[in-house]
C-alpha cells in the first residue's frame, strides 16, 4: 500500500466513524431540549456506546499502521492532508498516553460530582463537593503527567481546549488586560458615582415570551442565520451544536422581566452555528472540517453577540423594530437602551457580567486552576483563595459559595483549561473587528443591515480554512498578527470613554 492508498483508506474509514458520532449532537441537542426526563439512563448508555466505538477504533492496529504509512507520504503541513494526519496523530497519541481506565474513572467521577455539586450550590455548603474536587484535581493531574509537558502540568491540560497554546502566553496575554481593565474600571466607577448610570427603571415591565421568540426569529433571518439548515429552541443554558453542515441548532432563553438577556444569548450562539455553517461541507468527517479551536469558536460568537450586537448602530437599525415588537418601549430612548446593554458594572456572577469585568472573571479561574493543576493550590484552600483574590481584583467579597467559586459547572464536570478560552476568544474577536474595519466600513455595513459583507468576509478569512491552522497561525493569516490583546483594550477604552467619559 502507497502512503497516498494508505491515507485515502483512513479518511474514507474515519469520514464513516465522524458520521456515526455526528449523531452525538443530535442527542445532545435533544437531551438539552426535548428529552423526557426518564429516558436519561438509556440515553446515558448511548454515548457510552458511541464513545467505546471511537475508542476502539482510533486504539486499533489497523488505525496505527494505516496511520503510519500514510505519514510516510510527503505532505505539507498545512495541506488538507497534512494537517488531517496531524490531527489524527495528535488523537491517536492522546488516547494511548492515557488508559482506559483512568478516562472511565474521570467520567464516572464526573458524573458523580455534578450531583454533589448542585447539592453544594444549593445549600450553599462547600463540603458536599471539595473531596471530590480534590480527586477530580489529582486524576488531572495524572493525565498531564501521561500526557507530557515541557514547562508545567496545567499545559498538558490547557493544550487539550487550545492546541499548542501554553500558559506562559497567556499569562503574558492576561496580565495585560488585567492592569488594563482595573484602569478602565476606576474611571468607569468613578464616572457611576457621579451617576452616569442608565435609566434602569425606562425598561422595567414585562415582555411577553412569545413576542420575544418572534423578535429573535426576526434578528436571525435578517442577519442570515438560515433557518433551513437550523432551528431556534429553548433551554435553561443555551448552546449551538453542529449536527451536519446543514443543519446547525442554536437555543436560546427567555425571561419575561429581561429583554436583553433573550436577544444577547441568541445572538451569542448565532455566531457559533454560523462559523458551524461556514466550515467546508465537503471536509464534514476530516479533522480539517472541524472549527480550529475553541477560543476561535467564541471569537465567532462574541464578535455578533458583543461587537455587532452591542453597538449603537445595530439598535440605530433594529430599535425601531424593538419598539414595534414591545410598545412599553415607546418611553424610552434609543440612547438610552444602547447604554443599558453596554452598561458596566462589578458583579459576582460570571455569566452575567459586562464586556469589561468579563475578563476579570476568566483571569481569576485561570490563575486558581492553574495553581491547582500545578500544585501550588491545595483544593480545601481554594474557597478562601477565591475569595481573597476577587476581593483584590473586584474590590469585593462574595457572600456567598454560591456567588463565589460554586457558580461555575467546569472544575465540577473535570474542565481544567478551559476557561481561558473565552477571554482569548474576546481577544480574538476585537483584533478581527479591527482588521475587518480595514477593509470595509463596519459601522455603516451594521447601521445599513448589509450582514452577508460581514459575515462574507469571516467566512473567507476564518469559516472556509476549517481545522488548517492552528488558532494563532489562522488568526495570524486572516489579521496579519498573531492574537494580541491591544485590540481588545482599545475597543474596551473607546467604549468606557463613550459612555462614562
Ligand atoms: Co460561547
Amino acid at each position: 500500500m502507497t502512503p497516498k492508498e494508505a491515507y485515502d483508506t483512513l479518511i474514507s474509514e474515519v469520514v464513516k466513524v465522524s458520521l456515526l458520532l455526528s449523531v452525538r449532537g443530535l442527542l445532545t441537542w435533544d437531551q438539552r431540549t426535548y428529552m423526557p426526563k426518564k429516558a436519561a439512563r438509556f440515553r446515558g448508555m448511548q454515548y457510552s456506546v458511541l464513545a467505546e466505538y471511537a475508542h476502539d477504533f482510533i486504539t486499533s492496529d489497523r488505525f496505527r499502521s494505516l496511520l503510519e504509512r500514510a505519514e510516510e507520504g510527503d505532505w505539507e503541513r498545512n495541506s488538507r492532508e497534512g494537517m488531517n494526519l496531524f490531527w489524527l496523530r495528535r488523537e491517536y497519541d492522546h488516547q494511548m498516553k492515557l488508559p482506559k481506565e483512568l478516562q472511565l474513572r474521570i467520567v464516572k467521577l464526573a458524573t458523580e460530582m455534578e450531583v454533589l455539586w448542585r447539592e453544594a450550590k444549593r445549600d450553599d455548603d462547600p463540603s458536599k463537593v471539595l473531596p471530590l474536587l480534590k480527586e477530580m484535581v489529582s486524576l488531572k493531574r495524572e493525565v498531564a503527567e501521561r500526557l507530557g509537558y515541557e514547562n508545567e502540568p496545567y499545559d498538558a491540560l490547557l493544550d487539550g481546549y487550545e492546541p499548542g497554546l501554553k500558559a506562559t502566553e497567556v499569562e503574558e496575554v492576561f496580565s495585560y488586560i488585567k492592569t488594563e481593565t482595573v484602569k478602565l474600571l476606576r474611571k468607569v466607577m468613578e464616572a457611576r458615582e457621579r451617576g452616569k448610570v442608565p435609566n434602569r427603571e425606562l425598561f422595567a415591565g414585562r415582555y411577553p415570551v412569545a413576542r420575544q421568540r418572534e423578535f429573535n426569529l426576526f434578528l436571525l433571518r435578517e442577519i442570515g442565520y438560515d433557518l433551513d439548515a437550523g432551528r431556534l429552541d429553548e433551554t435553561t443554558h443555551p448552546f449551538a451544536v453542529r449536527i451536519t453542515p446543514n443543519d446547525v441548532r442554536i437555543t436560546t432563553r427567555y425571561k419575561e422581566e429581561d429583554l436583553p438577556d433573550g436577544i444577547f444569548s441568541t445572538l451569542h450562539e448565532m455566531g457559533h452555528a454560523l462559523y458551524g455553517m461556514g466550515l467546508p461541507e465537503e471536509w464534514f468527517g476530516e479533522p480539517v472540517g472541524n472549527a480550529a479551536s475553541l477560543s476561535v469558536h467564541e471569537s465567532q460568537s462574541r464578535f455578533w453577540e458583543n461587537v455587532v450586537g452591542r453597538s449603537p448602530e445595530f439598535w440605530e437599525r433594529f430599535y425601531p423594530y424593538l419598539r414595534a415588537f414591545f410598545p412599553n418601549l415607546y418611553g424610552a430612548p434609543m440612547e438610552e437602551f444602547v447604554f443599558l446593554i453596554n452598561d458596566i458594572r462589578p458583579s459576582f456572577i460570571r455569566i452575567e457580567a459586562d464586556e469589561l469585568t468579563y475578563n476579570l472573571h476568566i483571569i481569576l479561574r485561570f490563575e486558581l486552576e492553574r495553581a491547582m493543576i500545578n500544585g501550588q493550590l491545595d483544593v480545601s484552600d481554594l474557597p478562601e483563595a477565591w475569595n481573597e483574590k476577587f476581593k483584590e481584583m473586584f474590590g469585593m467579597e462574595p457572600p456567598s459559595h454560591r456567588e463565589g467559586f460554586l457558580q461555575d459547572i467546569h472544575w465540577y464536570s473535570g474542565s481544567f483549561g478551559y476557561f481561558p478560552t473565552y477571554t482569548l476568544g474576546n481577544v480574538m474577536a476585537a483584533q478581527i473587528r479591527a482588521k475587518m474595519s480595514d477593509e470595509i466600513d463596519l459601522q455603516r455595513a451594521v447601521r445599513e443591515g448589509e450582514f452577508a459583507r460581514i459575515l462574507g468576509w469571516l467566512r473567507s478569512k476564518i469559516h472556509r480554512h476549517g481545522a488548517l491552522y492552528l488558532s494563532k497561525d489562522l488568526i495570524n493569516l486572516a489579521t496579519g498578527e498573531p492574537p494580541k490583546a491591544k485590540y481588545l483594550m482599545d475597543y474596551l477604552a473607546r467604549k468606557v470613554e463613550r459612555f462614562y467619559g
